[in-house]
């Protein structure tokens, strides 16, 4: 008999049926997200697959370390809301991979960032924080003000589509087309302008 004096003086049994206990729990907290509605399809229409200039501008942000500084995800408590906005929900993020939610804010939170600034307002600062926050800390990202070069963008999307993000042959085809002519610092815009806005629009 497997008494509970047996198991807990024997440490073999102990961590065997230690391991088996976290993973059927983690399990069953973890493989119902992949199932519910509510965390694989999109919140609403306006939630839509990142355009090509987007997903550079994406892949600038990841590549820069935008991310060490900045989370993406709008907590539920009144600090959080009343300070960015709505909170944050998992059908906003279904073509985020991987996700930029994080949760070290040295900077503010940029879940909802997109309409809040003009576009030259994210110029200026981008280039110079202090030309438009006097006391900001944040590095100045002066040298994305060059050509954008993404010559993986096709393959990338097409990457994304394995993943479930359906972009069209067409799409994909056009993309290298999309960002001709682009600087990374317009590709970084548009993603930051594209940010939290699907669930502010239907409100
Ligand atoms: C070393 C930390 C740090 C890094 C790295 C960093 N930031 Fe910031 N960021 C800040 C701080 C601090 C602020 C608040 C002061 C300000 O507005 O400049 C800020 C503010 C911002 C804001 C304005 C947010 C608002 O709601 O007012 C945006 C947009 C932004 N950062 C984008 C970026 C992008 C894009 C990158 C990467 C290219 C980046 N940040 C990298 C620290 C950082």
């Amino acid at each position: 008999m497997l008494t509970h004096e047996k198991i807990e003086k024997n440490l073999g049994i102990l961590i065997i049926l230690t391991v088996l206990l976290v993973s059927v729990a983690g399990l069953v907290e973890i493989v119902p997200l992949f199932f519910q509605k509510s965390t694989t399809t999109p919140l609403n229409e306006l939630v839509k697959p990142y355009d090509p200039l987007r997903l550079a501008g994406r892949d600038i942000y990841i590549r820069e370390g935008c991310y060490n500084c900045h989370s993406q995800m709008i907590r539920p408590f009144r600090a959080e809301t009343e300070r960015y906005g709505h909170y944050s929900v998992a059908g906003e993020f279904v073509y985020d991979h991987p996700f930029q939610w994080g949760s070290k804010r040295t900077g503010p939170d940029l879940a909802r960032v997109g309409g809040r600034y003009s576009d030259l307002w994210h110029r200026t600062h981008l280039l110079n924080p202090r030309d438009v926050v006097p006391e900001s800390n944040m590095p100045a990202y002066y040298w994305l003000d060059r050509p954008l070069k993404d010559d993986y963008i096709e393959a990338k999307m097409t990457a994304l589509t394995k993943v479930g993000v359906p972009y069209t042959a067409e799409e994909i085809a056009g993309a290298k087309k999309a960002i001709e002519g682009k600087t990374e610092l317009e590709a970084v815009i548009a993603y930051l302008q594209g940010l939290g806005t699907a669930l502010k629009q239907a409100r």
